[in-house]
């Protein structure tokens, strides 16, 4: 009789010698993995993974092992990208090699399959992605600066009612813009519901994806455990998470779908609306793969549009009130420009080149997305010498390429003055939008809407605005500290500052 042992010492053998030969039929050449700090068995990388502001740590691992560095996370390949340049060369030249997402674990529980942000690169992600942008891309946009403008200037005057809330007021405002972009829902009420119920969902989804939060985030097959067995609560907190993804996907745009059939229509141009319309014009057989594909593409736009849009606009606040400067030379040129008898609107830009310049800025100096969107490669490849396997999880140190002092000197400090020559934008100097929304081909399709939302806000609080730090008991000013999040969306955690308008004459243009 055979020992058990000695089959299991046979098997073992069998393994590796299969193991090996996989191995080199994936690696012809035996090439290495880029460098990287040297991990556990079993679990790799695991500990070593940084918690909090995880890009200042992948920036100093960068300047130790090189651009790309690989990380093992319990059998799962990680490359964090430290280059500007191999991002690019990846993500541009090498598209359809390194454009598809990494599988959540959470997606056993939420269907995330017909959001195209969490799409493999291919034909659905295509088609889905076109639809948005049809609506989201920079001239199309321009149709929804009469929204824009109604909610920043709506914005305004809500901040003198509670000044203290200017974040929440802020969320609104921008959340609303968003939500009417997509569904057209002109009303305010239904638009408070709406932000708030995706509010929610935004944020119990940003809490589900923390690495670390929930164990079945570094163990997938933890998902597969019975509902009775302890420890198994996230499974229904998870199913709750669907139900809720679910219902925002459907409900809006069923309200939507109801508001036209009783003939009425938003007084704005929106997605939900141009879509439906579409939809009934022409009643073919693939009608109803088209509807779920356009309920879900409009339902993204909040999904991805809302935290993103607002991290950016705290940390707009938070630069302006602590440089007294910048808001200087930006209400010099909003009186020369704009005047005081008016607020200012997008199509003023062209003429507010220190305006166009202060939200340049605050998107390079606070990285919204420090790490990138992950990405994943779609087949074992090769780079600059290295192996890097299929299914391998890209991140992209943004933070890093922002802050980079070779490109932008003294990178911790908020000068717009940088992106000027001769009082216009100069085109030599690197703009940061290539970076902070993303790269290549899946480059974020938002980052107009986004764009002219903040250049609004901005230019409207500057031009009827004083923004100061908070002041203490004897009126002294109190430091006012930034610290951002260390989620996938940065966010600048709460802080106070005050708001007082310029004048009377300037405080009567919103009230
Ligand atoms: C400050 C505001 C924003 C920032 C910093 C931002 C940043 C990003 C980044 C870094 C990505 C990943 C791109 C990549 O994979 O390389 C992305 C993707 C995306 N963003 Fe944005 N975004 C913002 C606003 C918006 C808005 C307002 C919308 C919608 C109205 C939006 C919709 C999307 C969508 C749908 C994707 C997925 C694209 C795809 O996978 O093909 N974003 N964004």
């Amino acid at each position: 009789m055979v020992h058990p042992a000695a089959l299991v010492a046979a098997g073992g053998f069998v393994w590796a010698v299969k193991n090996v030969a996989e191995k080199r039929k994936r690696n012809p050449r035996g090439l290495p993995t880029p460098p990287g700090p040297r991990g556990l068995p079993v679990l790799g990388n695991l500990l070593q993974l940084p918690q909090a502001e995880q890009w200042k740590v992948y920036s100093e691992w960068s300047r130790e092992y090189g651009d790309m560095v690989y990380v093992d996370v319990m059998g799962q390949p990680i490359l964090v990208l430290g280059s500007l340049e191999i991002t690019e060369d990846l993500m541009e030249k090498h598209a359809t090699m390194y454009s598809d997402r990494p599988t959540l674990p959470i997606g056993q529980f939420i269907d995330l399959s017909n959001s195209f942000a969490m799409m493999n690169y291919g034909a659905e992600w295509r088609h889905d992605r076109r639809v948005f942008h049809q609506y989201l891309n920079q001239h199309a946009v321009t149709q929804y600066h009469p929204i824009i403008e109604e909610e920043v200037s709506n914005l305004l005057r809500r901040l003198t009612e509670k000044p203290e809330d200017f974040r929440e007021r802020i969320r609104f405002a921008l959340g609303s813009i968003i939500m009417r972009v997509a569904y057209g829902f002109d009303d305010v009420e239904t638009n408070k519901a709406l932000v708030s119920d995706a509010e929610r969902l935004v944020s119990a989804f940003n809490e589900a994806i923390v690495p670390g939060r929930y164990l079945v985030n570094s163990f997938p097959s933890l998902g597969g455990i019975p509902d009775w067995f302890p420890g198994a609560g996230f499974k229904e907190r998870f199913r709750e998470l669907d139900r809720l993804n679910l219902y925002m996907l459907s409900s809006p745009f069923e309200s939507a779908k109801k508001n036209l059939k009783e003939g009425r229509r938003s007084a704005h141009p929106n997605m939900a609306t141009d879509l439906i319309d579409k939809l009934q014009e022409e009643n073919t057989p693939s009608w109803i793969g088209r509807e779920s594909s356009a309920r879900n593409v409009c339902g993204l736009a909040y999904l991805t549009g809302a935290d993103t849009t607002v991290s950016s606009a705290w940390a707009l606040v938070f630069a302006l009130a602590t440089h007294p400067g910048v808001q200087k030379k930006a209400q010099e040129e909003l009186d020369l420009v704009v005047g005081n008898d008016r607020l200012p609107q997008v199509s003023d830009r062209e003429n507010l080149p220190y305006i166009a310049a202060i939200v340049k800025e605050v998107s390079r100096w606070h990285s919204v997305v420090p790490l990138g969107l992950a990405r994943a490669s779609a087949e074992d490849s090769e780079y600059n010498g290295y192996f890097i396997p299929k299914g391998t999880y890209l991140m992209m140190n943004t933070w890093a390429f922002m802050h980079d002092p070779a490109v932008f000197e003294k990178p911790m400090d908020f000068i717009p003055e940088r992106y000027l020559k001769d009082g216009k934008i100069n085109a030599a100097v690197r703009d940061p939008e290539s970076g902070a929304f993303g790269y290549g081909r899946r480059i974020c399709p938002g980052r107009h809407l986004s764009n002219d939302a903040i250049f609004l806000l901005a230019a409207s609080l500057l031009a009827v605005y004083h923004i100061s730090p908070p002041k203490d008991e004897s009126g002294k000013p109190i430091a006012m500290q930034f610290t951002p999040s260390s989620d996938v969306v940065s966010t600048p955690l709460p802080y106070q500052c005050e708001f007082s308008p310029r004048s009377e004459k300037h405080a009567a243009l919103f009230m």
